[in-house]
């Protein structure tokens, strides 16, 4: 027995990750046949020792261990403000440290977000694939996912006609991911510089989440959207420090957004949190001082996994069909035509030894798929995974 619990909570999903990990608890993998698990997005590589010792020395001074700011470390603000800035718009000041409230990471930024966007009754666009949490906390909160078609034949870019023709009176915003989980897509910049146009000229916010955008499989600034000198009045950006400076357990992410905005955002953080993890901000801050060419080179390393990953699936028996890649993720078609994707990612898991995600985890019409998180295996292990694959398609189902 329990309190009752609220419909709208109670209605959510269970958390699909822990789901999926629940499939091996227990188990144990023999030497010649390991687990491969690319079920959560994590980096497979730990922080550098340089990171590791500047959080140590940082554990002996007292302030550590006290609060910071509600909108975090201010010489963090302004060197992620610098950051985003230097990336996106050569370094023109089109970022201030106002203009970024840091976050116990991203999940919490688009939370915090949405919560000074919308409340229950109003609408988000949320093209499909869904990455889940944010579909789980806009159902909890009583705010209606409006989804829009997932287009293979794009490699999963959403059409920006369908979107449109999503906006109504409710509508507070659209959410973009890119590149995106679970597809790994990265979205063109005239697509993104199209979809600002459109919330702009309809009154809505484009949150935009760039989580994975220190592993851009290809060069070139990912948008211009920085550059307008009107971007704080649509863009709502989201980032993760998780990733890049693989600090997934200190919890640090950010928001760049107007500062009337995040004036807002603020009074939710404070109930919420208080401010994000002292010791994480400070390895953000020391990432962005000094990790600048390690960065670099772990972007380098996934360009060689998902080169890697493209080569192992050009053996003629995979079955699966590589439906989108880019960054982090790839989405792959499954062979199992009329089977449910739960189904065959847990006979993956059982049989193969291959941890992955179904793509029923991301929303209606996902059956067909599975999402791998390959950013988290070394490149030799590609074609094991082909392997894996290739005899699972094989085997009578
Ligand atoms: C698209 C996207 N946004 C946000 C997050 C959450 O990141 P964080 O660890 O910073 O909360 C993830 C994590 O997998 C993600 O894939």
């Amino acid at each position: 027995m329990s309190p009752a619990v609220q419909p709208r909570l109670a209605a959510v999903a269970a958390p699909p990750i822990a789901e999926a990990q629940g499939w091996i608890a227990g188990r144990s993998f023999p030497a010649d046949r390991p687990l491969i698990d690319v079920c959560q997005a994590v980096p497979g590589y730990p922080p550098p020792p340089s990171l590791v010792s500047t959080m140590a020395q940082a554990l002996a001074a007292p302030a550590t261990h006290r609060y910071t700011e509600v909108p975090g470390l201010p010489a963090l603000r302004a060197a992620l403000a610098a950051d985003i800035d230097g990336l996106y718009a050569g370094g023109a000041g089109a970022v201030t440290a106002e203009e970024v409230l840091i976050t116990a990471g991203c999940n919490q930024a688009f939370c915090l977000a949405l919560s000074a966007l919308a409340q229950a009754g109003d609408e988000v666009i949320l093209p499909l694939p869904h990455y889940f949490n944010y579909q789980m906390w806009l159902q909890m909160n009583g705010i209606v996912p409006r989804s829009v078609a997932f287009r293979p034949q794009t490699g999963g870019v959403p059409d920006l006609d369908e979107i449109a023709a999503a906006i109504g009176p409710a509508t507070r915003a659209l959410v973009l991911i890119s590149p995106n989980n679970p597809t790994g897509a990265v979205y063109p910049p005239a697509f993104l510089e199209a979809a600002f146009e459109l919330c702009r000229s309809a009154g809505i916010a484009l949150v935009l989440d760039e989580t994975y955008r220190d592993f851009m499989p290809g060069d070139g600034v990912p948008h211009g959207l920085f550059r307008r000198p009107d971007w704080a009045g649509t863009l709502v950006h989201l980032y993760s420090f998780s990733k890049v400076f693989c600090l997934t357990g200190h919890r640090v992410g950010a928001i760049a957004a107007a500062p009337a905005l995040l004036d807002q955002v603020g009074k939710a953080m404070d109930c919420v949190a208080i401010c994000a993890p002292h010791l994480g901000q400070l390895a953000a801050l020391e990432g962005l001082k000094s990790l600048g060419d390690w960065r670099r080179g772990n972007a380098g390393l996934m360009r060689a996994r998902l080169a890697a990953l493209r080569s192992a699936f050009a053996r003629p028996d995979i079955g699966y069909q590589v439906v989108s890649a880019g960054a982090y993720f790839a989405y792959l078609r499954h062979p199992h035509a009329g089977r449910g994707s739960h189904a065959v990612a847990r006979r993956l898991a059982d049989a193969q030894n291959l941890l992955a995600l179904p793509g029923a985890m991301f929303g209606p019409g996902q059956d067909a798929y599975l999402r791998l998180a390959f950013a988290n295996v070394d490149a030799a292990l590609m074609p094991q995974i082909a392997a894996r694959l290739a005899a699972d398609a094989a085997a009578a189902f």
